[in-house]
């Protein structure tokens, strides 16, 4: 189909606010392209609806109401945050919420549904009220290192529009005697005092305290503390607590997180979806945004995002003639090397047959000949020469 981007671009931007309208116009193209045999097309339309139902569930319409119910006095941008006495340096930013809502960080079905209903939890808190039970107020997020957990729990609190108290954790801990336990609980009394979230990110680094033999009197007293405040926060406000090395924590400090949420890397249907977030402005064939989710299993969300910025960087440096992909991976490969699949890096570098066999064979893909001589831009027989002179090969593990 000769002008599909600019139709897929449309039905995207329409689909930003899926009404029920929308959706079913789009469901028919779908359907028609469909019974025309564009499969691929239509497939491409499917994963927008489903993208578009996956935010939907991540936005219950209800927090609006119950926003007022979070207590407190009202952060500003001039209202001072504590600092540690010793080194008066802050012991938290804040972040407040943006003017224009961002867009969620993208995940699997499972995980957007358990994200959507504890919003949905965050946002009924009266009715849950009526019947006797509360909302958790303490969320811990852990999870691989740029699997999107920090922009979650401000995504979480945007949607809240609530400011977000960051805590500079590698700033609370300090060489003082009982200095650590004293600036964490100014830290929960000024959070406690304002209406926002109060986030621990990389909070394992307080629990790093117990490698050293030394302070093992302090480690207890820093516990003790982070536990008796997190105890009478939980009548308060929000608190949410991220951290990539979930075991290094106090396991009293683990069991007080009423939620414990791990992100887990991203399959790929859902890299295919955050390489497409991230490719805006540039629009890009369908085909490559597959090939991207191919080349990035077992990577990161951020991970995804530097390929990303590869990609349109040398579509942007060569607008006439713009690099192939296959080179633009190699190149993301050899510079990145430790952020690709061994298996998958091998294969970018192997025999070309072999890499096209590999290609053509995983089911995930999907791709036919044609696809994969669009890609590497030579016709479908070259291709089919290519693999059939390659032999057998031993192919990367798809994780579909
Ligand atoms: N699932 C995702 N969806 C969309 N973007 C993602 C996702 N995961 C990571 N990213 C992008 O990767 C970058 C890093 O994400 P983030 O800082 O939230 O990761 P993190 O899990 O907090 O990492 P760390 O543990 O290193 O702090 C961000 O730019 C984010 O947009
Ligand atoms: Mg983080």
């Amino acid at each position: 189909m000769d002008h599909f981007p600019i139709i897929q671009a449309l039905c995207r931007a329409a689909l930003a606010q899926p009404t029920p309208a929308v959706r079913k116009q789009v469901e028919r193209l779908r359907d028609a392209l469909t019974k025309d045999g564009e499969t691929k097309v239509a497939g491409a339309l499917s994963s927008l609806l489903t993208a578009a139902d996956r935010s939907v569930e991540l936005v219950p319409s209800r927090i609006a109401k119950s926003r007022a119910q979070f207590p407190g006095e009202t952060l500003s941008r001039n209202t001072q945050v504590p600092v540690d006495r010793e080194t008066a340096a802050p012991l938290a930013d804040i972040v407040f919420p943006p003017d224009v809502s961002p867009q969620p960080p993208l995940f699997d079905d499972t995980v957007s549904r358990a994200i959507g209903s504890l919003l949905e939890e965050w946002g009924s808190l009266e009715a849950l009220a009526e019947v006797g039970v509360e909302a958790p107020k303490t969320c811990l997020i852990y999870g691989a290192p740029g699997t999107g957990k920090t922009r979650l729990a401000l995504w979480l609190s945007a949607q809240l529009e609530l400011p977000v108290l960051v805590a500079k954790i590698d700033g609370l801990i300090s060489s003082f005697l009982g200095t650590t336990a004293r600036n964490i609980g100014n830290l929960f009394a000024f959070a406690n005092r304002y209406r926002c979230v109060l986030l621990l990110d990389e909070f394992d680094a307080i629990a790093k305290l117990r490698d050293d033999p030394q302070e093992v009197g302090e480690i207890k007293r820093v516990v003790n503390a982070l536990l008796q405040n997190l105890d009478s926060r939980r009548e308060i406000g929000l608190t949410i607590g991220i951290t990539n090395h979930p075991r290094l924590l106090d396991p009293a400090v683990w069991r007080r997180f009423e939620v414990q949420l791990e992100i887990p890397w991203p399959n790929f249907d859902v890299r295919v979806e955050i390489a497409r977030s991230f490719m805006p402005p540039v629009t890009a064939p369908e085909a490559h945004l597959r090939l991207i989710a191919w080349f990035t299993e077992g990577a990161t969300g951020a991970e995804i995002e530097a390929l990303v910025r590869t990609y349109k960087k040398a579509r942007a440096v060569r607008v006439g003639e713009p690099r192939q992909l296959l080179d633009t991976l190699r190149q993301f490969a050899t510079l990145n090397s430790a952020r690709i699949d061994p298996k998958r890096r091998e294969l970018l570098f192997a025999d070309i047959g072999v890499l096209f066999k590999a290609m053509s064979r995983d089911p995930s893909l999907g791709f036919s000949y044609e696809d994969i001589g669009n890609i590497a831009g030579k016709d479908k027989s070259t291709i089919s020469r290519h693999i059939s002179k390659s032999g057998e090969v031993e192919l990367g593990t798809g994780d579909q």
